[in-house]
């Protein structure tokens, strides 16, 4: 059973300030889970947790993480700027970009960010656009299909990103000979994974790699980035990832590979979005409208504007009825938006308690890659964003949108 953080009474509550949809977060859990995310990597010296803030991109929420000792990890102009107004710079960010812009690069050295060198042509380009730094870091991608206990949990080898093993090593190189001090290492070879050996898994290749560069090139490596790709269960049969497990599957081969290497120094850095937020965040809509045609259709006053990916990706996201949480699901609905896309659908012959317009209707899970991967198809407006703050009150962190923001562009 997958309960909402938010309880029936509340939402009554809340929704007299605030008209659906918003989408809210839950300040609670987000600390409690950061914390425990610290005290699973606390083995580590220089452990620190950049949070991907692409997953949840506003002030108050990176600066609760901020707060809990997390830095930020940015992925273009704009994110940089947002954590530059969050008084992040220098170690507290890394840039993790591809086929990046000069402006980016440019933004990135004026804030003394750790640069993650893409690909191998990024080092000329970087040079020519703003210089190299001395610390530095390079995304690592070791092509094929990463397995894990013999399943295939994704393909690097189809994927844009980072740069081969021979590539590394000549870019290790190249970047020491032009003055670089420290290096860094990243890799993100699979998304959502719903298994505690993946980090661990991972943390094994990058580690063995590790050694290599710095016995190829006499590299001082000081960090190593396992990225983001801890999955949360979107579904109520899933089973949670066990941080504290992770935690301990990374510290093993870190003994195993790096301490016997003379590199027990080195720092883990994380750079999670979904796990950090996923769970913490949930889309609140009312049913506005009920059509019985050759299925039973809900449509609520959301769409896939306020959250992307049952229409992007066919992704489960539980639906909970508010104040329903014990009644029968003996209906099946299709759950939609109004958008003019007959993929708009939130839940697909989801059974449900009975839904009545006016019910108000969660979408759990929308913390992260949500409100984040929005867009204005139709012209719809996004939703305006709502904390639900330790002490129980509520505060609006981020406002809908207007028309006006929606013309705000135009030319007429
Ligand atoms: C470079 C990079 N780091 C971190 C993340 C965060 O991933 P997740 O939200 O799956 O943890 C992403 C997601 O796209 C990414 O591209």
């Amino acid at each position: 059973m997958k309960k909402p953080f938010v309880s029936y009474e509340q939402l009554k509550e809340i929704t007299k300030t605030y008209s659906t949809p918003f989408h809210l977060y839950d300040e609670k859990g987000i600390r409690e889970n950061a914390r425990r995310l610290r005290a699973a990597f606390a083995w580590n010296k220089g452990y620190k947790e950049y949070f991907a803030v692409k997953a949840t991109p506003n002030p108050s929420i990176i600066n609760i993480l901020r707060e809990e000792g997390c830095g930020v990890d940015c992925s273009s102009l704009t994110e940089l700027m947002l954590a530059e107004r969050c008084s992040c710079r220098g170690d507290d960010i890394m840039f993790s970009s591809n086929a990046t812009p000069a402006e980016e690069f440019r933004k990135a050295r004026e804030l003394d960010a750790q640069i993650n060198l893409d690909d191998f042509t990024h080092i000329d380009f970087l040079e020519k656009v703003c210089g190299i730094p001395e610390k530095i870091c390079c995304r690592y991608n070791p092509g094929g299909t990463f397995d894990i206990e013999n399943q295939i949990m994704d393909r690097p080898g189809e994927a844009k990103y980072g740069m081969t093993k021979e590539q590394l090593i000549e870019a290790f190189r190249i970047l020491k000979a032009k003055g670089v001090k420290e290096f860094g290492i990243h890799a993100f070879l699979a998304s959502n994974v719903l298994s505690n050996y993946y980090y661990p898994a991972l943390a094994g290749v990058l580690f063995e790699t590790a050694v290599e560069l710095k016995e190829l090139t006499g590299a001082h490596i000081g960090f190593i980035n396992l990225s983001g790709g801890i999955g949360i269960p979107y579904r109520p049969d899933e089973k949670e990832n066990d941080i504290f497990a992770i935690g301990e599957g990374v510290r093993q081969k870190f003994e195993k590979i790096l301490v016997p290497a003379g590199m027990g120094d080195v720092a883990i850095y994380t750079e999670l979005g979904r796990y950090m937020l996923g769970p913490y965040g949930c889309l609140v809509s009312t049913a506005i409208h009920e059509k019985h045609i050759y299925k039973e259709y809900i449509g609520l006053d959301s769409c896939a504007v306020d959250l992307i990916r049952p229409a992007m990706y066919g992704a489960y996201h539980h639906v909970t009825v508010s104040g329903k949480e014990d009644a029968p699901c003996d209906h099946i609905y299709d759950i939609t938006g109004s958008l003019c896309e007959n993929n708009d659908k939130f839940a697909i012959d989801r059974k449900l308690p009975k839904i009545d317009v006016g019910d108000l209707i969660i979408i759990h899970d929308s913390g992260a890659h949500g409100y984040a991967m929005g867009y204005n198809y139709n012209g719809k407006l996004k939703s305006k964003e709502l904390l639900l703050c330790e002490d129980g009150s509520v505060r609006m962190i981020r406002r809908a949108e207007t028309p006006e923001d929606y013309f705000a562009t135009l030319e007429f």
